[in-house]
């Protein structure tokens, strides 16, 4: 194994810092052909323009780019999207608008539940179904009208890592390409949206420079119980994956909530036993974010804050902050994603736990 980690020390090291290669690869595609619908398969310049709304069927990881993409579609494109837990959907009475077309992510493509899932949405009346893959020919797209392979490579650490950046482009293109399909999104839009996608890469690159300063917070975390991750808006999805990937490999309860939605609840467990990460770039939820975080400190909890150079953060007595590079707009979650990332890699190594393997888990899940 030593020959295919290089300079890493485990798989999930080496995936994290792949993503400005998965991107680019994933992303060639987009910078070549324009948002075009070609990009989802043969069949999705025909399919596309009958789209009225999606729903999004998904597991873990790649159920959390699917509630990212929400904000995505419901603004760029204009049309109602929705976004359930596979398992969840699988076993109830579930409306089916069959003008909606039913959207699958899945690194594998062989996660049962998904697999049952867009099984059942078909049942339901569905017509027309989309598969988002990061594994060739695989189960999902296999039963799917209308597929995008992600070009993230092979992933091997158990917690998703390069997966989930490169399902973000795939449901990012999807949005600005509904938009198009749909007369919303002009050329000069279409224009911003591609020059946005060209500088990702370098962002991405930029975030992951910043390892040495996330391991230092790493050890502050390694002898805590619990963590309590914030976002809002597009950065929610983002607080909780990062609560998903400390809980997963370093095995601390960790939790994530809308920050507007700490006074119903979760204030409550506030102390100075309690660290708080904050998902806090430049965006038009900023200044919210920041009296979310007064809340916090008035109650001793120490906050660790991801800001971007525009958010005009500074540190002070219980509050550590990490610039993320210049804020990057809409695609501030595959960048903001990347110190999430780090902090549960660096805590899991603090703690000894099996970072490619962690306990009780699998890296496909084929059976219920
Ligand atoms: C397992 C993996 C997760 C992954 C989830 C969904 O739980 O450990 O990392 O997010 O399955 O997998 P999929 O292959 O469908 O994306």
């Amino acid at each position: 194994a030593s020959l295919e980690l290089g300079p890493y020390s485990h798989f999930m090291q080496k995936e994290i810092h792949e993503q400005p290669k998965a991107l680019s690869d994933t992303i060639e595609a987009v910078l070549d052909n324009g948002f075009v619908p070609a990009l989802f398969g043969e069949k999705a310049e025909a399919l596309l323009p009958g789209v009225e709304g999606i729903k999004i069927l998904a597991c873990g990881t790649s159920y959390y780019a699917g509630l990212t993409a929400k904000y995505w579609i419901e603004s760029i494109a204009g049309i109602q999207c929705d976004v359930e837990i596979a398992s969840e959907y699988r076993y109830r009475d579930a409306w089916a608008d069959p003008r909606h077309m039913v959207v699958t992510i899945s690194q594998s493509g062989e996660t049962l539940d998904t697999m049952e899932a867009l099984k059942y949405a078909k049942h339901l009346g569905h017509t027309v179904a989309l598969s988002i893959c990061n594994v060739r020919e695989s189960a999902i797209p296999r039963a799917s009208e209308l597929v995008f392979y992600t070009r993230a490579g092979a992933e091997i650490g158990v917690a998703s890592t390069k997966a989930f950046s490169t399902q973000l482009v795939a449901l990012f293109a999807l949005a600005v390409t509904m938009g198009k399909v749909k007369g919303r999104v002009t050329a000069e839009q279409e224009a911003g949206y591609l020059d946005a996608l060209r500088h990702l890469p370098g962002s991405v690159q930029h975030a992951l420079n910043l390892e040495p300063q996330i391991r230092a917070w790493a050890d502050l975390f390694a002898a805590k119980n619990d963590a309590l991750f914030l976002g809002r808006g597009l950065h929610y999805p983002i607080a909780l994956e990062g609560a998903l990937k400390l809980k997963e490999i370093s095995y601390i309860h960790a939790e994530a909530y809308p920050a507007g939605e700490l006074k119903h609840g979760p204030l409550a467990l506030v102390d100075e036993n309690m660290p708080v990460v904050v998902i806090a770039p430049n965006d038009s939820l900023l200044e919210k974010v920041k009296s979310n975080m007064q809340e916090v400190r008035a109650r001793g909890g120490e906050l660790f804050v991801f800001a971007d150079l525009d958010s005009h953060f500074s540190e002070s007595e219980g509050v550590h902050v990490i610039r993320t590079p210049r804020h990057v707009g809409i695609l501030s979650p595959m960048v903001h994603v990347i110190p999430v990332q780090i902090l549960a890699y660096h805590v899991a190594l603090a703690r000894g736990t099996d970072v490619d393997k962690p306990r009780n888990l699998a890296k496909s899940v084929t059976v219920e």
